[in-house]
């Protein structure tokens, strides 16, 4: 049997809504863990798949694992001498696997780590962790799949400038370094929200990294770090979700546990969009919030993906199911990810007008899509597909849940706590005889 979901739109998405620490954050605090022997506890965790797969794999790393869901809480019992391959099976399974290659290189000399596949959102090569961990002293090759890296006498600092600001390989390599020898200098790296998080933490566990948040981090190494609680930074991307969903749907939603800091032009392209933005609750991230209200017909936008503290390329498809019912012609450029247009495809089954070229995602609004069998092919899509389901009138059902169920805690309870007609179905899977 296979699980769908079922909508039954269209909906007007209104009231309260809360969200735990971000997917993309708390996989690498667990990988920072690694860096020291010990209990670190990790807290504001979402009960998501890929948290299950990390916990999986830290603990075929002979890590103990102490993972309540409900308290949103990751202990992780760090052993002084954990071991130093990540399948394939689980790796295959979750890109963000990759960074425990950083932490297990600075601390154990030598990691074995399966190359990973991950979302169908184009060949997200990892040159710069590779080169990046060369430079930093260790042998870095690839054997039958596997990243195969050792630096028997250690790592030491170096001068790094990435090419560009890539997420992972400012990770991987920041918490490589913080056990090296010596300085090192990383020019160009990334600067969301998570880094910023994943910084935090390993500060808080003894490492001492200068420009945090900024293009430029400089890393003295040191001997040994120690474990630590540490609470993880709220899912912006999460919160840009039910953002739009607001926006879409002509809805009012109050969003619980991210602040409109972390969501700096998503903020101004609602705006735009014609919805009412407003900021609640107190700097505190732990109770930060904002409320989104709708127009009754959004106006289309025009958005270009660029890296922090530009619009993240994961709210892209919610943008263009926003432009799909728009009043107007809407504009997408996408410029991390080359090709993440699959979303597209099915989008059109709800009757959109998408036109794609190179780059570009030219939507022309329909006044209703109209319900359909579509197919999601990554987590975002996933979701984007979903709140085009929300906004289309009649029966939309959505298949591949697996993928937006590892980023999306609770996904149904939430949209029916806000009022959506959503529900999971199971159906026989296809046989052909
Ligand atoms: C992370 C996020 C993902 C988000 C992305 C960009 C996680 C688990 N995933 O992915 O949700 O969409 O940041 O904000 O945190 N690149 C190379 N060589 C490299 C590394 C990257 O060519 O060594 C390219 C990639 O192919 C891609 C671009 O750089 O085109 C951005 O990748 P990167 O910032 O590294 O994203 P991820 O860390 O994979």
């Amino acid at each position: 049997m296979r699980q769908v979901f079922v909508i039954e739109g269209p909906t007007v998405l209104q009231g309260d809504v809360d969200v735990r620490g971000a997917k993309n954050s708390v996989l690498k605090l667990m990988a920072a863990a690694l860096l020291a022997p010990g209990r670190s506890l990790i807290t504001n965790v979402p009960a998501i798949a890929d948290v299950r797969i990390m916990c999986e794999l830290l603990s075929r790393l002979g890590c103990g694992i102490d993972y309540d869901a409900d308290a949103g809480t990751v202990a992780i019992e760090v052993p002084e001498a954990p071991g130093i391959t990540a399948d394939y099976e689980l790796v295959r399974l979750m890109r963000a696997s990759i960074s425990v290659l950083g932490p297990l290189v600075g601390r154990m000399h030598a990691a074995e780590v399966a190359v990973p596949g991950g979302d169908a959102i184009g060949s997200r090569g990892l040159d710069m962790h590779q080169r990046g961990l060369e430079q930093l002293g260790a042998d870095v090759r690839l054997d039958h799949g596997y990243f195969v890296a050792s630096a028997p006498g250690g790592l030491r600092g170096a001068d790094i400038a990435l090419p560009f600001p890539s997420v992972g390989a400012t990770e991987n390599l920041v918490m490589a370094a913080v056990l090296a020898d010596g300085v090192t200098t990383i020019e160009n790296v990334a600067k969301e929200p998570e880094i910023v998080d994943i910084c935090t933490m390993l500060v808080s566990m003894g490492a001492d990294i200068e420009g945090i948040g900024t293009s430029r981090v400089v890393v003295t190494g040191v001997e040994r770090l120690h474990p630590v609680e540490h609470r993880c930074v709220g899912d912006r991307i999460v919160a840009g979700t039910w953002a739009f969903a607001a926006a879409a749907t002509g809805g009012d939603v109050t969003v619980h546990g991210v602040g409109l800091d972390l969501l700096p032009n998503v903020v101004d392209k609602l705006i735009e969009a014609g919805a009412s933005v407003e900021a609640i609750g107190s700097e505190d991230a732990a109770v930060a919030g904002f409320r989104v209200r709708g127009p009754e017909r959004p106006r289309p936008l025009r958005v270009s993906t660029l890296p922090f503290p530009g619009f993240p390329t994961d709210l892209q498809p919610f943008v263009i199911a926003l432009n799909a019912v728009a009043g107007g012609v809407g504009l997408l450029t996408e410029n991390l990810f080359e090709a993440r247009w699959r979303f597209v495809n099915e989008l059109s089954r709800l009757g959109a007008q998408v036109s794609i070229d190179g780059n570009h995602a030219l939507v022309t609004g329909v006044g209703s899509l109209s319900g359909a069998e579509v197919e999601a092919s990554d987590i975002r899509a996933g979701a984007g597909l979903v709140l085009a389901g929300l906004t289309a009138s009649g029966t939309t059902e959505v298949s591949g849940i697996d993928h937006i169920e590892r980023g999306y805690e609770h996904f149904v309870e939430k949209l029916t706590g806000l009022g959506a007609a959503i529900t999971r179905v199971e159906k026989p899977e296809t046989v052909i005889p």
